[in-house]
């Protein structure tokens, strides 16, 4: 039975309900042994346990015990699969139960802005779509094992640079529409026990301390029912925190905090019932997970490992091949570049795993009995050219039928706690391969990064198979992929660009100590890129596959919607190959009826299916007003206006392969600033102002037949932008008929 935690909070004294606010240390919640309230332990998170019995820190420094790593986010977001995911999720669910962990620190889903941000290999996707359906199959995961989550960092924490200070400058319409769909999405359909905020601020205000974002978004807009906890060490203001909606300071010890919550209640300064609200939000969440605690369950390192394993093959993207993958048997294959023995499977930080067995690509070979020559070629923890064993590389790739180069970042390049100062890999490995790829035209790279690399030698080699970090069974998938055994079927949740520079963020990324601005507004990713007509490397939604696949016969429920309406899309997918294989299947839509300012597609649904050879499925996707809509600062909601959009599905953003049109109609309006700045273009644009104009215009077209010349397009366009007070400076209007008008356009506007 559920443990009845109003009570418990009725009975507490004030200061036992303001020390439930603050951590009692590095990783547990505070007991109150008085009434039996149990202390609880919470863990990073997101991709294995990092449950650290020792000596506590929250940069991954000290150790934890030992887990099983799983692939990144960078990774998982690549598979687009739920399922696969959620099952990711459920896995970690029952870790915690067997190591007593309430909540693990995750997921991290804050938006990749710029390539640079060093935690990037911790985020899902550029996209907040992707993003919001990958979180939220996680978090179902987790917590279907009665095991909490903390979805973070929230909100607009994309970068490292001056992380626990910056001011995120950003307007509400992009903080809508690419900033909060993750959180929101995860709200509304996983509610995560927990959301931990970010350390910045938000437009000036420190995400702990901000009402708006903690309270009047997450809670009243978004239904969230959990607690908020501080990133570790992100309070600011305690006492206004509870007022913002701010539950849990961590880490602790909070016994200053704590006695400053009591004190502003005595001295009225702060509402006991908030003190209440928050204690009980925090006890629901606890009593959650003794209410619920299951015996028995045992964190089995192999058996998960395995697991790990499989799904890091689900992960990689095969970024482009000749037809040299997969491996032919009998070949003679030289592997180059360390990480080929010492695979980099995961980022540095706080998500940092101590992980029980990493497997190698060469480890995988050895035991298949795979007769394949290594060369180390670099080394895989900096940036150090060695002449020698280029040169030995060289002579090993001439004399092979295939050279697969294992190259990435290493360690250093990519972490928690700061950014990287450009987007290159390591002028050793771009050397090398350069060096291999002009003796091999079978030269296949595989890569280890936690984000976008610039490849210039992208166009000079065989094959590119992206692994991301992968976690510890990465390099068994590596192997599994390279010879077929695995058919690759990820697919990029990030765009990867030419160079750093073509970025939207690169003149606003790390300029400025004391704020961060987000000048580049909703473009980000693929919506500028596309918009820009900006060439890239790989596209968003990018991957191939060792078989082929059509995508088709596009059908929809209806082909009009209205606000409360909405469309299954349906297409057919076929296996034209001859091997078995996954598609991802992409939907997008785009705005037809030339709204300014929108991106120029937006992906809005996606599906994974497996088939084989031949076989054909047809798989649907639903579509609602919120999928068309962009959010309307005017309206304080969302809006999309009547009128056409273009449904594209296809495989990659720059591949579609179907389309169809649907029509929208919309109750909503978007209301009229009715003053004298409203322009002419405007008041013609809406039938109910146009007509009460027209007639206006007829009248005057007497008196002024130039400046009223319907036909004359240039006249036209130049009123388009003239704003109606301006009638008043050409003296045909005088205050009070101004005011007269305004009055009837104000009317017909209304009626
Ligand atoms: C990170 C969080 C993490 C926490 C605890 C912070 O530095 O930003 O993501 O959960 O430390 O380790």
């Amino acid at each position: 039975m559920a443990t009845d935690v109003r009570k418990l909070v009725e009975q507490m004294t004030l200061e036992e309900k303001a020390s439930l606010l603050g951590g009692a240390d590095f990783w547990h919640t505070k007991a109150v042994e008085r009434l039996g309230i149990p202390q609880f332990m919470m863990s990073d998170g997101p991709h294995g346990l990092r449950k650290q019995d020792g000596d506590a820190d929250h940069l991954g420094v000290n150790d934890s015990i030992v887990a099983v790593c799983w692939p990144a986010a960078c990774a998982t977001a690549s598979s687009f699969d739920t399922e696969l995911i959620g099952k990711m999720g459920e896995h970690i669910g029952d870790e915690c139960q067997a190591e007593d962990l309430s909540i693990v620190l995750g997921p991290a889903v804050n938006i990749k802005r710029s390539p640079l941000c060093g935690r990037n290999f911790e985020y899902f996707s550029e996209d907040p779509y992707l993003a919001g359906e990958m979180a939220a199959a996680y978090i179902n995961g987790v917590q279907s094992r009665h095991v909490g989550t903390s979805i973070k960092h929230f909100a607009l924490n994309d970068q490292e640079f001056y992380r626990m200070s910056n001011d995120s400058v950003a307007d509400e319409r992009t903080i809508r529409e690419i900033y909060f769909p993750a959180f929101e999405t995860a709200v509304k359909k996983s509610q995560p026990k927990t959301v931990m905020c970010s350390y910045n601020k938000i437009n000036g205000i420190y995400a702990s301390d901000n009402e708006w974002l903690l309270t009047k978004v997450l809670r009243d807009e978004w239904g969230f029912e959990g607690f908020v906890m501080t990133d570790w060490g992100a309070v600011d203001d305690r006492v206004q925190g509870v007022i913002a909606g701010l539950e849990l300071e961590m880490p602790g010890d909070t016994a200053a905090n704590d006695a400053k919550i009591a004190a502003a209640v005595r001295e009225g300064k702060l509402d006991e019932k908030l003190v209440d609200q928050a204690a009980e939000r925090v006890l629901k969440v606890v009593y959650d997970y003794f209410d619920n605690k299951q015996s028995g369950v045992v964190f089995d390192r192999e058996a998960d490992h395995a697991k790990a394993e499989a799904i890091s093959a689900e992960c990689a993207v095969l970024l482009s091949n000749n037809g040299v993958l997969p491996l032919a048997s009998g070949k003679k294959i030289v592997y180059i570049g360390e990480y080929a023995a010492k695979p980099r499977f995961q980022g540095g930080g706080s998500s940092h795993i101590n992980a029980s067995r990493v497997v190698s690509a060469l480890d995988a070979a050895q035991e298949k009995g795979r007769a394949v020559e290594y060369v180390k070629g670099f080394p895989f923890d900096k940036d150090e050219t060695d002449e020698a064993e280029i040169a030995k590389a060289v002579e090993a790739a001439r004399n092979a039928d295939v050279a697969v180069i294992f190259a990435g970042l290493p360690d250093v390049f990519e972490s928690e706690g700061y950014d990287r100062p450009n987007m290159n890999m390591p002028a050793c490995q771009n050397k090398l391969i350069a060096a291999v790829a002009a003796v091999n035209k079978n030269t296949v790279v595989v890569l280890h990064n936690g984000s976008p690399v610039e490849m210039p030698w992208a166009d000079d080699v065989a094959a590119i198979l992206e692994m991301y970090l992968g976690g510890q069974g990465v390099g068994a998938a590596t192997d599994a992929l390279l010879y077929g055994e695995k058919n690759p079927s990820g697919h990029l949740a990030e765009t990867f660009p030419l160079r750093v520079q073509d970025n939207p963020s690169y003149l606003n990324f790390n300029t400025d100590p004391e704020k961060c601005v987000y000048a580049e507004g909703v473009y980000v990713g693929y919506r500028y890129y596309e918009k820009k007509e900006q060439p890239v490397r790989f596209a968003f939604g990018h991957g191939l596959s060792y078989t082929t696949f059509e995508i088709g016969n596009l059908r929809l429920s209806s082909d009009s919607m209205d606000d409360n309406g909405s469309i299954d899309v349906t297409v057919d997918v076929t296996n034209t190959g001859s091997i078995a294989g996954k598609e991802v299947v992409q939907l997008y839509i785009s705005d037809e009826n030339g709204t300014p300012d929108r991106p120029l597609k937006e992906l809005k649904g996606f599906v994974k299916v497996e088939l084989q050879p031949g076989e054909t499925k047809s798989v649907t996707m639903t579509i609602d007003a919120r999928s068309l809509s962009y959010y309307e600062v005017k309206l304080g909601d969302w809006f999309a206006p009547a009128g056409k959009y273009l449904i594209q599905v296809g495989d990659a953003s720059d591949h579609i392969m179907a389309c169809a049109q649907i029509t929208f109609a919309t109750a909503k309006t978007v209301p009229m600033r009715m003053d004298g700045s409203i322009t002419i273009g405007e008041l013609m644009k809406n039938p109910k102002t146009a007509a009460v104009l027209q007639g206006m215009m007829a009248q005057m077209a007497a008196g002024s037949p130039v400046l009223m010349d319907e036909n004359d397009p240039m006249m036209t366009a130049m009123m388009n932008f003239m704003p109606l007070k301006s009638l008043k400076s050409f003296g045909m209007m005088d205050d009070e008929k101004m005011a007269g008008l305004l009055g009837i356009l104000k009317a017909a506007m209304e009626s």
